[in-house]
């Protein structure tokens, strides 16, 4: 069996996979940095080369998700599991929408991360999963349907085209629901049904539910575009780069039409000749409504919002929520995670507000909002509207 390639400047982390691994007969080749990996990769001949790729996101000579951006160019069909700290999980989504076969969480549980590793082997010598991926690009193309039940936790939605806005004070649990939805996260209960499939789930030992088939899996997630508080754009790319990366590596869309989808999105949230430009030269309005094209781009079933401006000066936000607020017009399937309660009632068509984790009220938006049944909501309403 070709070896495992664990990429990390932490020796100690390399130290316990290696062995734990090399416990389970899986071979094992180490690398310190992405520049020495990228090096091995030119020289190596293909029966010699990585099985999958295990890689650390942050290092001193590079980052993971460059490094995952070539390898993917070089080796399109390679499992590459991105490891990231449990505070970067932005990045992990990053990840997945530039073609990452899952990620590990640091500090992390090693039998788990070795059960992930082993399940990406098998995955890896399972020669129909490409083929899958393939026929099912076409079909993701088409227009957003309907989001149904998301996670048991929201509860029964109307079928199709709603705007569902989620919450809650901090620590409420808002990101942990969004995350759950795309697996992320992994929830204790409940379904994933996109539009009309059901995301088959398996409860592990420790009872979180993970996906029995992941080409299923990562079909649904190319199919749930996110977008983030911190825009996460790639810094090395251009504003066209960033939006034609997952269009092209992962779901196999020819570079000119990507080009194309590109500039009509970008003229929908109101950037016109920014394409060339890098995202530390935008607005963070700007930024973030390249992030949503971007999100546009890969043509979503459905859009995940988590926070998307709450870290933008206060004359910045109305530019980013005009847009959003034009694709929920457009009949588009969006889950929002804000504080912005009057987008919340001009927009949305369901509004969930979470306590500690669970569904302490919801409803119609503008009836939520002025007649809250529970006393907390009525106190954070009263905190949030002044
Ligand atoms: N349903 C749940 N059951 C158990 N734990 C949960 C649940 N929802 C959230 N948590 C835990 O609560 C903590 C806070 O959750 P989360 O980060 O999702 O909150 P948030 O509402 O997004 O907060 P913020 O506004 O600060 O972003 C996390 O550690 C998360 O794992
Ligand atoms: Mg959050």
């Amino acid at each position: 069996m070709k070896p495992i390639w664990i990429v990390d400047d932490d020796q100690s982390i390399r130290f316990v996979l290696e062995k734990a691994l090399l416990r389970e007969n899986l071979p094992t080749r180490s690398f310190t940095n992405p520049q020495d990996v990228m090096a091995a990769l030119a020289d190596t001949p293909d029966i010699e080369g990585p099985q999958i790729l295990v890689s650390d996101i942050r290092m001193p000579g590079g980052s993971g998700l460059d490094l995952l951006e070539k390898v993917k160019k070089k080796l399109p069909g390679l499992p590459v599991i991105i490891m990231t700290a449990f505070s970067d999980l932005d990045s992990a989504v990053s990840a997945f929408q530039g073609g990452a076969f899952e990620y590990l969480p640091k500090p992390f549980d090693l039998p788990k991360a070795v059960e992930l590793i082993r399940r990406a082997v098998e995955e890896s010598q399972r020669e129909e999963v490409a083929e899958e991926r393939m026929t099912a690009a076409p079909e993701m193309l088409g227009q957003a349907p309907a989001m149904q039940d998301v996670f048991r936790a929201i509860g029964r939605l109307s079928q199709s085209q709603v705007t569902v806005l989620i919450t809650g004070e901090s620590g409420s649990g808002k990101s942990t629901l969004l995350r759950c939805i795309n697996l992320l996260e992994k929830p204790n209960t409940g379904r994933i049904v996109l539009s009309g499939e059901e995301l088959q789930l398996k409860a592990d030992r420790q009872g979180e539910l993970q996906a029995v088939n992941a080409a299923q899996l990562q079909r649904l997630r190319t199919r749930l575009a996110m977008v983030f508080q911190h825009f996460n754009l790639w810094a090395h790319m251009t504003v066209l780069q960033n939006i034609i990366e997952a269009p092209v590596h992962v779901l196999g869309v020819a570079r000119d039409q990507a080009v194309d989808t590109a500039r009509r999105y970008l003229e929908r949230v109101g950037l016109r000749g920014v394409e060339d430009r890098y995202p530390a030269h935008l607005s963070g309005g700007q930024q973030q409504r390249v992030a949503i094209a971007r999100a546009l781009a890969v043509e979503p079933a459905v859009m995940l919002f988590d926070e998307p401006t709450s870290a933008l000066d206060p004359e910045l936000v109305g530019e980013v929520l005009r847009v959003m607020k034009l694709l929920a017009e457009e009949g588009r399937t969006m889950v929002v995670v804000t504080h912005e309660m009057a987008f919340a009632r001009e927009v949305s068509s369901h509004l969930i507000f979470l306590h500690q984790g669970r569904i302490e009220e919801q409803g119609v938006p503008a009836e939520v909002l002025s007649r809250p049944k529970s006393e907390r909501l009525a106190q954070f309403l009263s905190g949030n509207l002044k």
